[in-house]
Formats: structure tokens, C-alpha cells, sequence
């Protein structure tokens, strides 16, 4: 087997490590489907013919399948590498391309983050750095917030995966205005929240530390997530992009702000904080269905064009944030913006908007106000009956493959080939004799 250059990856037992692409070099990893003398050289040839230059070859052992080599290849730019992809892909069991200059070297397909860890690598590429304010927001002249708008910013920025939480230690004022906003909405959560919010709720009350005159820590949440829906909290020091947000929920993980809004409003923010991400979001999230429904908008946006991304980024404005919902025949709350909004909340509920049934196509094409309250709410039948019309929608997405996400390693397989098909049939084999044999046992 060929070895040469530098290697590409630190030396960590068992785990995939994704090499340092250069600002223009793409690398792909793959596997040939024999392992004879040749079988790289005849790979290898698909490259000279479509006239990319190659700026560095390793081989390794699989890290997928047991005696198995695969190779790894760093592709300089030029050339036509779709063309060498496509023409690879009959002779590899699996072939991965890894780099965040995909969409610019084949001028299809936008990058997206394969394992959990590539959250990393956008997490601070954000729109707005949040100590940075607007003149009219209510913080602007209190140099004192925006100084502590700064460090929680800053604790997001350095945050990388695997790490703890940061723990905050709030301040009187903070959880004096956390307070405020608890104590309201606490009153209409029985009536207005849908029957899951309402569920999870007290849960967070025993076990997360939801009390009138205490903020939860991030990490104390993250833990109860985990344990209910798979779900995880990254911090994040300012707003990301549609896409990369997004992408985030592809791997059951949620971005959330950590800083709480200025204490003069306390009923009132023009950005996401604390209180709405604790008390809006994070209910809904540690439910199993609507985890998975949260889980597969963010599928559906890997590698998806610019205007599907907007098509979800909406999607999601009108079920995660503003969803209603249709339950015993009454319609209840279980958007985040209404759960966190003691305004909204009863407004939304009252007879003034418009509710319209939950359709992708069509919600995906709604414009909406972001100052204001909604004046159309689509309303979804349950969250299994909007996972599985956002599931629909997904197949009209324009992509030459199919994302599966692989819980065991927190990654996202690519499925290109058929050999990758017939492993998943032999998993659902396996689980269907599962099935089977509990049958026999009830
Ligand atoms: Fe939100």
C-alpha cells in the first residue's frame, strides 16, 4: 500500500479525523471495493483522466470495515472532479468528500459538516457577534450590559465540542428579570402550551433547576436532553446562518444563546435569550417526536441549494418558533417564540390571526414579520404528521444523494452506492427479526 507525505490526521485510536483542507484543496476519502494489487492505481487513474493533480496520497487501515484499507487524497483545484467522483463512486464502497470548499471546487453542492465535531468549524462564523447591539435596542447605553453581553459572548467563542458547558454565575438583576418573565408565563403554560410542553415542564422544574429565582445552567439542561431525546445544547456567541444552524439539528444538536435580555424590558427582547431558549425551546426538544421532527429539517438542509435552505429556515420559523398545534380538538402553543412570549402567547390563541394547515410547500413560501406579532400561524396536525410532510418535501429537494444519520458515531452517511444500501437493508433485517422475536415473547 502506498504511504507517503506527512500524515493527515492526529493519532487517535477508532475515530475518523477530518484532515486540514487547504483554502482550495478538496480531499476525499474512499475505499476500492477490492483490495488486489492495482486496485488504488486503477482508482487513482479516474483522477489523470479528469486532470486533477493529486497533492497527497495515504492509505490506512478502514476505520469502517475490519481489515480494510482506505485511502485518503487531497485534490489541488482544477480539473473535473464531479466528473472523477462520479466515476470513482462504482469502484469504492464508500467515498466521502471532505471539505469546506466543496460548493466552489464543484460548483453544486454546498459543504456541510459530516460529524458532530464539524460544528466546530462554523460555529464562529456568525452574522452578528453578540455584545455587538442596535441603536434601539434597550441595552444600547448601558455600558455595564454590554460589557457582560461581551463575556457571554466571548465563553461561546472559545467553546469547542466535547467540552463542558460553560456555568454562568448570574447576577441578581439577571435573575430578577428571568423572574419576571417565569412568573407570567408559568400562568398560561396549562392552558395555552401543548400537552407535551406541559409534560416536560415540571421535569425541568425537579430536575434542571426551573425555579422563579434560578436561571438553569446550560450544561445541567444539556444532560436532561440527552437522557430524553438525544438532543445537545452548544453555546453560541452570535447568530449563525440559516444553513449552519440548521445543520446543527441534523446531529440532534441545538444552538443556544446563554445571555439574558436588558432588565428595563423584561417582557420584551428583540433577539433570542436565555428565557426564550429555556423556556420556549427547550420543553419541545426533550420530547422524542418532536426532537426527531426538529432532527429532520436539519437533514433535509444538508447540501440542499441556497433557496431550499430559505424554504426550510421558514419551515422552521412556523413550527419551531411559531408552531400551533391541534390537540383534543383545541389548538395549543408549541412554538418556542409563543412559549417565551406572554404577548404572543395569548394573542396567538385569540381569534385575530390567521391559522392555516401545516403544508412545507406552501409554509415554505410565507413571508413573515420579525418585529412583530405573526399575522398567519400554520397549524400542524401532530409532530409525526409534520415530520413526515417535511420528510415528503425533503424528496423534492434537489440532491444526487441520500443523508442517513449514524447515531453510534454522530456522523452523517452519505448513501451513494449500492453496496451502502444493501448494509442498511441488512440492518433493517436485522432489526425486523428484532421485532419478530419480541412479538414472539408478548
Ligand atoms: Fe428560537
Amino acid at each position: 500500500m502506498v504511504v507517503t507525505g506527512n500524515t493527515i490526521h492526529d493519532s487517535i485510536p477508532n475515530r475518523i479525523i477530518i484532515p486540514k483542507t487547504t483554502e482550495q484543496s478538496t480531499w476525499l476519502i474512499f475505499a476500492p471495493k477490492s483490495d488486489s494489487v492495482g486496485s488504488l492505481a486503477a482508482c487513482l487513474n479516474f483522477f489523470a483522466k479528469h486532470e486533477i493533480y493529486l497533492l497527497h496520497i495515504e492509505s490506512r487501515s478502514s476505520t469502517r470495515v475490519a481489515s480494510k484499507y482506505e485511502f485518503a487524497v487531497e485534490c489541488a483545484p482544477g480539473g473535473n472532479l464531479k466528473e472523477a467522483i462520479n466515476s470513482l463512486r462504482d469502484s469504492t464502497t464508500y467515498l466521502n468528500v471532505i471539505s469546506r470548499d466543496y460548493e466552489n471546487q464543484l460548483g453544486t453542492l454546498p459543504w456541510f459538516p459530516r460529524k458532530i465535531r464539524d460544528l466546530d468549524l462554523f460555529a464562529n462564523q456568525i452574522l452578528s457577534y453578540g455584545s455587538e447591539l442596535n441603536s434601539d435596542h434597550p441595552g444600547f447605553t448601558d455600558t455595564k450590559y454590554r460589557a457582560r453581553r461581551k463575556y457571554f459572548a466571548d465563553l461561546a467563542f472559545h467553546y469547542k465540542y466535547g467540552q463542558p458547558l460553560p456555568k454562568v454565575d448570574y447576577t441578581d438583576e439577571e435573575k430578577k428579570t428571568w423572574g419576571i418573565v417565569f412568573k407570567e408565563l408559568v400562568k398560561l403554560y396549562p392552558t395555552h402550551a401543548c400537552k407535551e410542553f406541559n409534560h416536560v415542564f415540571p421535569l425541568l422544574i425537579q430536575n434542571c433547576g426551573y425555579r422563579e429565582d434560578n436561571i438553569p445552567q446550560l450544561e445541567d439542561v444539556s444532560n436532561f436532553l440527552k437522557d430524553s431525546s438525544g438532543f445537545t445544547i452548544r453555546p453560541v456567541a452570535g447568530l449563525l446562518a440559516s444553513r449552519d444552524f440548521l445543520a446543527g439539528l441534523a446531529f440532534r444538536v441545538f444552538h443556544s444563546t446563554q445571555y439574558i435580555r436588558h432588565c428595563s424590558k423584561p417582557l420584551y427582547t428583540p433577539e433570542p435569550d436565555v428565557c426564550h431558549e429555556l423556556l420556549g425551546h427547550i420543553p419541545l426538544l426533550a420530547d422524542p417526536e418532536f426532537a426527531d421532527f426538529s432532527q429532520q429539517i436539519g437533514l433535509a438542509s444538508l447540501g440542499a441549494p441556497d433557496e431550499y435552505i430559505v424554504k426550510l429556515a421558514t419551515c422552521y420559523w412556523f413550527t419551531v418558533e411559531f408552531g400551533l398545534c391541534r390537540q383534543n380538538g383545541q389548538v395549543k402553543a408549541y412554538g418556542a417564540g409563543l412559549l417565551s412570549s406572554y404577548g404572543e402567547l395569548e394573542y396567538c390563541l385569540s381569534d385575530r390571526p390567521e391559522l392555516r394547515p401545516f403544508e412545507p410547500a406552501q409554509t415554505g413560501e410565507q413571508s413573515y414579520p420579525i418585529t412583530e406579532y405573526q399575522p398567519v400561524y400554520y397549524v400542524a396536525e401532530s409532530f409525526e404528521d409534520a415530520k413526515n410532510k417535511i420528510l415528503e418535501f425533503s424528496q423534492t429537494i434537489p440532491r444526487d444523494f441520500t443523508v442517513k444519520y449514524n447515531p453510534y458515531c454522530q456522523s452523517i452517511d452519505l448513501l451513494t452506492s449500492k453496496s451502502q444500501v444493501e448494509g442498511l437493508v441488512k440492518q433493517i433485517t436485522n432489526e425486523v427479526q428484532l421485532l419478530q422475536d419480541t412479538l414472539k415473547k408478548l
